[in-house]
């Protein structure tokens, strides 16, 4: 099957022997009867497996041609599971632009277990090398980074991973398995907060992994169980059906995302638009290589601005929803230091450039037309 294809069917073979629904019933159940104990269906209580989760799991590994999908009760819940393959003493090696909320869990919650995280730029894939040793045994990656846009080289990430033997875990959110598939570039994990462009409606808090290797699949099996941070049926049935659009709506998010992000550019009040459709963006070429189109998500700088100013603008936009969260149909509008960045501190957070002025766009699938409107009455 080719991938627009199995958005809808990927996985979903005989989805209800019971009566032959198109789509998986939602197995509103804690538990299942036995006819002797272990005599069951193939289920026997809903924190280790669910017919709706399992449905959902099999359509997750296919999107992302992987062999295994896990899900979980979000996105963070699905980073939890993959640091909990780690031990006191083991070290990661991070993209420094990353999302708020997973820079506080490695820092706040993992780093006092005893792991080690290092943060860097890995936009030029060398510089991981240095930091290498014998006790590192996770790579963790954002593509394209959050809020920042940077783009890194997958592929060339998992040389230097396979090189020392280093599981390689790259964080899809922002580019979907649409526009890259980091298992097809040699990853060995990928992670999704489906809440955003999976789900794609902005109803459903939900995070996924996708692996191929049979051994890693069942060490993260035996974490979903164990720690128990699953997602419920009904979420898994929102983001089942939300991925039965995805193709059709990323391809309307890059094509709105590419016109907002040109008319920023143009603007004579905008100073910065991070955007890696770019060709002047100092990772396009490798942005052009790995993702099938750019994207909708684009973060700007106002000329001369400050904190206030970018207040002024978020406030005065009235299609796009100044809100946390990103990927649904509708657009939304952040503050990324104020609202997704602020467990990172203020020196961090602008090291890598998340100035107190940037704005982050998640561009949704409305009219382009009315959308630029907007823009230009909020920018002035
Ligand atoms: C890139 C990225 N990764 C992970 C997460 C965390 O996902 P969740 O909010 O579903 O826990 C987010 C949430 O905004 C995100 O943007």
């Amino acid at each position: 099957m080719k991938f627009n294809t199995k958005t809808i069917h990927g996985g979903q073979e005989n989805v209800d022997p019971a009566y032959g629904a198109v789509m998986p019933p939602i197995y509103q159940t804690s538990t299942y009867s036995q006819s002797t104990p272990g005599g069951h269906k193939g289920y026997a209580y809903s924190r280790s497996a669910n017919p709706t989760r399992s449905a959902l799991e099999r359509a997750l590994a296919s999107i992302e041609n992987g062999e295994f999908g896990l899900a979980f009760g979000s996105g963070l819940a699905a980073i939890d599971a993959v640091l909990k393959l780690l031990k006191a003493g083991d070290e990661v090696i991070s993209t420094n632009d990353l999302y708020g909320g997973t820079y506080r869990l490695f820092t706040k919650i993992f780093q006092d277990f005893g792991i080690k995280f290092h943060f860097i730029g890995m936009e030029n894939t060398s510089k991981i090398e240095n930091h290498i040793n014998e006790n590192t045994k996770l790579i963790w990656v954002e593509t394209p980074t959050n809020p920042m846009m940077n783009i890194i080289d997958i592929e060339a990430v998992s040389k230097v991973a396979k090189k020392y033997n280093v599981l390689l875990a790259v964080d899809n959110t922002f580019a979907t398995p649409y526009l890259q598939q980091p298992l097809n570039l040699g990853a060995d994990i990928v992670m999704h907060s489906a809440t955003k462009y999976l789900g794609g409606h902005s109803d459903v808090v939900l995070g996924a992994l996708v692996v191929k290797d049979k051994d890693l699949a069942d060490r993260l099996y035996f974490i979903q169980n164990a720690s128990g941070a699953i997602c419920g049926p009904q979420d898994s049935f929102l983001v089942l059906r939300g991925l039965k659009t995805l193709h059709v709506r990323m391809q309307r998010h890059c094509e709105n995302g590419r016109a907002v992000a040109e008319y920023l550019f143009n603007h004579p009040k905008i100073e910065k638009v991070y955007w890696p459709g770019f060709e002047n963006h100092p990772n396009h070429r490798v942005a052009k290589e790995q993702m099938k189109d750019f994207g909708g998500m684009i973060s700007f700088v106002a000329k001369g601005g400050n904190f206030e100013e970018a207040i002024k603008i978020v406030e005065n936009l009235k299609i796009f929803t100044l809100a946390e969260s990103l990927g649904g149909v509708e657009s939304l509008a952040g503050h990324s230091a104020s609202m997704t960045h602020t467990s990172i501190p203020k020196a961090e957070r602008e090291k890598i450039g998340v100035v107190d002025s940037m704005i982050r766009l998640s561009v949704g699938i409305e009219d382009i037309e009315d959308l630029i409107e907007d823009l230009k009455q909020a920018i002035g």
